[in-house]
Formats: C-alpha cells, sequence, structure tokens
C-alpha cells in the first residue's frame, strides 16, 4: 500500500519509453521515405504503429488511474495540479497525433496529415516531459 503512489510515476515512465521508441521507428521512417530508399510501402510501418498505439493506450491508462489514487485511495483533490494540467494537455495531443497516426496508418490521409502527425507526437512527449517533471511535486 505504501507503495501506491509510485505505480502510476513507473506506468507512466514506462509508457514515456515505448514512445521515445515509436519516435525512432517514425524518425528512421522519415529517413528511408526522404532518401527514397523504399518504393511503396515502408516495412516498420506496421511495428511503428503497434508501439505508438501500445504507447498511447499506456498513457490514457495512467491517466485515468492518476486521479483515482491521488482522490479516490490517498483522500486528496483532484485536477487541482499543474501536473494535471500538462498531463490533460499532453493527453489532447496523443489523441489527436493518434488519429492522425490512425488514418496514416488506414491509408486514408491527407497530404499534410504526415507531417501534422509528427508534430502532435513530437510536442506531446514534450509536454508529457513537463507533466512528469511536474508530477514530482504529488508524490508523498
Ligand atoms: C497511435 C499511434 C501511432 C500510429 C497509428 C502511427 C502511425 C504512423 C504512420 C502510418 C506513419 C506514416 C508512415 C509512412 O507511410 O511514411 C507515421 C509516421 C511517423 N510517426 Fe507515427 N504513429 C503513431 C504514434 C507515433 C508516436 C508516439 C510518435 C512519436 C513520439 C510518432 C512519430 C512519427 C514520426 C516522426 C513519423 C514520420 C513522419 C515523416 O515521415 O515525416 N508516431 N506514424
Ligand atoms: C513520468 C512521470 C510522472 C510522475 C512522476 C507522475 C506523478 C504523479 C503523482 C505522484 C500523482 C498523484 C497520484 C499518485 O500518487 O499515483 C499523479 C497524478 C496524476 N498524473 Fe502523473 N506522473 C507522471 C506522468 C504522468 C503523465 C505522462 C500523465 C498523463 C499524460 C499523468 C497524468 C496524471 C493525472 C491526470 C493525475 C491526477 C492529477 C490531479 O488530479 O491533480 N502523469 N502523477
Amino acid at each position: 500500500m505504501a507503495l501506491l503512489p509510485y505505480v502510476h510515476p513507473a506506468w507512466q515512465i514506462a509508457a514515456l519509453v515505448l514512445a521515445l521508441w515509436a519516435l525512432r521507428q517514425g524518425l528512421r521512417m522519415r529517413t528511408l521515405r526522404l532518401r527514397k530508399l523504399h518504393d511503396r510501402r515502408l516495412p516498420l510501418v506496421d511495428p511503428h504503429a503497434l508501439t505508438g498505439l501500445a504507447f498511447a493506450g499506456a498513457l490514457a491508462l495512467g491517466y485515468v488511474a492518476g486521479p483515482t489514487i491521488l482522490g479516490g485511495v490517498r483522500g486528496e483533490p483532484v485536477f487541482r495540479s499543474p501536473h494535471a494540467f500538462f498531463a490533460t494537455l499532453a493527453m489532447l495531443l496523443v489523441g489527436a497525433g493518434a488519429a492522425l497516426g490512425w488514418g496514416l496508418w488506414r491509408g486514408r490521409a491527407r497530404r499534410t496529415d504526415r507531417a501534422l502527425h509528427a508534430y502532435c507526437m513530437g510536442l506531446a512527449l514534450f509536454v508529457s516531459l513537463i507533466a512528469a517533471t511536474l508530477g514530482l511535486g504529488l508524490l508523498p
């Protein structure tokens, strides 16, 4: 029980490691595409989409767990912290990035969607790191 407040931070850090992995795959795809080293569909697309979906799902679960533990178990007020503000911003960006990524994966994307997807996800990662730093203030 004493370790319960640390479950959410550990989980979200694991999710962010998945995001870094997805970023690596995404940048690799971008390099291959810009160097025109592939003809049609990049071999990395499926692994990248699956890593990305695992990240988005894990982050969303952790987003729900945060206030549940803070309010439900620790009995503290929820959604009052700067951590919650930046976490929500990050979640919105991940949602938008995931929707664009899903469209790209399913082959129904507009011309600008690839750049927008990478932009949303990159910004989401940056905002998540701000949230992570602010999250330290909520530890017991
Ligand atoms: C919901 C999960 C995700 C899905 C379904 C998804 C899907 C895709 C797809 C289909 C592409 C286009 C590949 C191509 O044909 O060129 C792509 C590109 C890319 N993705 Fe993702 N992705 C996801 C998450 C992420 C995450 C978490 C990041 C980084 C933090 C990321 C960064 C990138 C980057 C940098 C590119 C390359 C953009 C370019 O070529 O200019 N993606 N993604
Ligand atoms: C990776 C570093 C992170 C740390 C150290 C951290 C730390 C914490 C702590 C200690 C709490 C209080 C609840 C508890 O003890 O379990 C909390 C709550 C919360 N966390 Fe995190 N967190 C991190 C990342 C994230 C991320 C990336 C998100 C979402 C994108 C997030 C979303 C939330 C939310 C929404 C709450 C409820 C806050 C409130 O109601 O004021 N956290 N976090």
